[in-house]
C-alpha cells in the first residue's frame, strides 16, 4: 500500500513508506493519504496528525511514470482528494521531514502548522525544469512567505532550500539533527492531547483563514496550467530524460 496510518496516543501518524522509489506518491497513496486525513477529523480521539517519510527521503514528489501517463488530475482524482483534505484539516497537523522533499512533498508543507526539518534535508520545487508549473497553492504561499525575489530562485530558477533557510522563511518550524526529527515531531504532535481541542481547532482556523480565498483561487488557476503544460513537448522530455538517466 506504500502509506502506512496509525493511531495511538491521540495522534494519526500517516507515514510515506516507499523507500524503493524514494517515497514517489501515486494515486493510491494520495487516496489513503485523503482517506486517514478524513478518519482522523471525525475521531474525537485523534487530537494531532503527524506525516513523515522513511530515514533519509521525505517523498521525491509525484511519481514520474504517472505523470507520464496523463494521471487524473481534477478535483475529484485522488491528488483532487488530498489537496481538499490537507489544507481543510481541522486538527493539527505536524510534518517530520527526514530527508529531502521535492516537489509535492514540499509544497505539501506550506499546508501543516508545524514543520520539523531534518537539518541535512533540502526542499526542491523543480516545476520548471519539469515543464510545469508550481502546484498546491505554492505560487501564492512561496511569494507570501518569502517574498517575490526570494521565491522565484526557488520557483523559477529552481534552487534548493536548505533546512536552515526554510526556518527562516517560515515554512519549517526547526531544523534538527536528522536522528531527532521524528521524536521532536511527534512530541509536538502529542502536545495538543493537553490542550483544548474546540480552541486549537478555531485557532488553526483563524490562521488559515485570511489566505483561503486566494488559495482556492491559485489551486485553480496552477490546476488548469498544469495539466496543459504536462501535456507539453517540454514536460515530454523532461520527464523522459529522467527515466532515461
Ligand atoms: N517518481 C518515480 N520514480 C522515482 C521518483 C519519482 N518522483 N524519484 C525517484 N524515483 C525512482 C528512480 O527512478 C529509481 O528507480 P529505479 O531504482 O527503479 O531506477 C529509484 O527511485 C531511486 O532513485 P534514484 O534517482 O536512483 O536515487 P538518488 O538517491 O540518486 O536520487 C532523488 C534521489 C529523489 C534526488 C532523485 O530520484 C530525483 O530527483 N527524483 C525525482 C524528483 C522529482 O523531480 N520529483 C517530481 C516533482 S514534481
Amino acid at each position: 500500500m506504500s502509506i502506512r496510518t496509525t493511531t495511538l496516543e491521540g495522534v494519526t501518524t500517516i507515514e510515506i513508506a516507499r523507500p524503493e522509489k524514494k517515497n514517489a506518491l501515486t494515486q493510491s497513496m494520495y487516496q489513503r493519504m485523503a482517506e486517514a486525513i478524513a478518519a482522523a477529523t471525525d475521531d474525537d480521539a485523534v487530537r494531532a496528525l503527524l506525516i513523515t517519510g522513511q530515514p533519509g527521503i521525505f517523498t521525491s514528489g509525484n511519481d514520474l511514470e504517472d505523470f507520464l501517463n496523463a494521471p487524473a488530475l481534477h478535483a475529484d482524482s485522488p491528488l483532487g482528494r488530498f489537496m481538499q483534505a490537507l489544507p481543510a484539516c481541522s486538527k493539527p497537523v505536524v510534518a517530520a521531514v527526514t530527508g529531502p522533499a521535492i516537489g509535492i512533498g514540499a509544497t505539501l508543507l506550506l499546508h501543516c502548522d508545524l514543520v520539523y526539518m531534518s537539518d541535512q534535508a533540502r526542499l526542491v520545487f523543480p516545476f520548471v525544469s519539469l515543464g510545469v508549473v508550481p502546484e498546491f497553492g505554492s505560487s501564492l504561499l512561496l511569494p507570501q512567505l518569502m517574498g517575490h525575489a526570494r521565491a522565484a530562485e526557488q520557483l523559477l530558477l529552481g534552487e534548493p532550500l536548505s533546512a536552515e533557510a526554510a526556518v527562516a522563511a517560515g515554512i519549517a518550524t526547526a531544523a534538527v539533527p536528522p536522528e531527532q526529527v521524528l521524536a521532536q515531531a511527534r512530541a509536538a504532535a502529542r502536545r495538543f492531547n493537553a490542550l483544548p481541542p474546540g480552541a486549537v481547532r478555531d485557532t488553526k482556523r483563524l490562521m488559515r483563514a485570511g489566505s483561503l480565498a486566494g488559495l482556492v483561487r491559485a489551486m485553480e488557476a496552477e490546476s488548469a496550467l498544469f495539466v496543459e503544460r504536462l501535456r507539453s513537448p517540454e514536460a515530454r522530455a523532461a520527464l523522459q530524460a529522467f527515466f532515461r538517466r
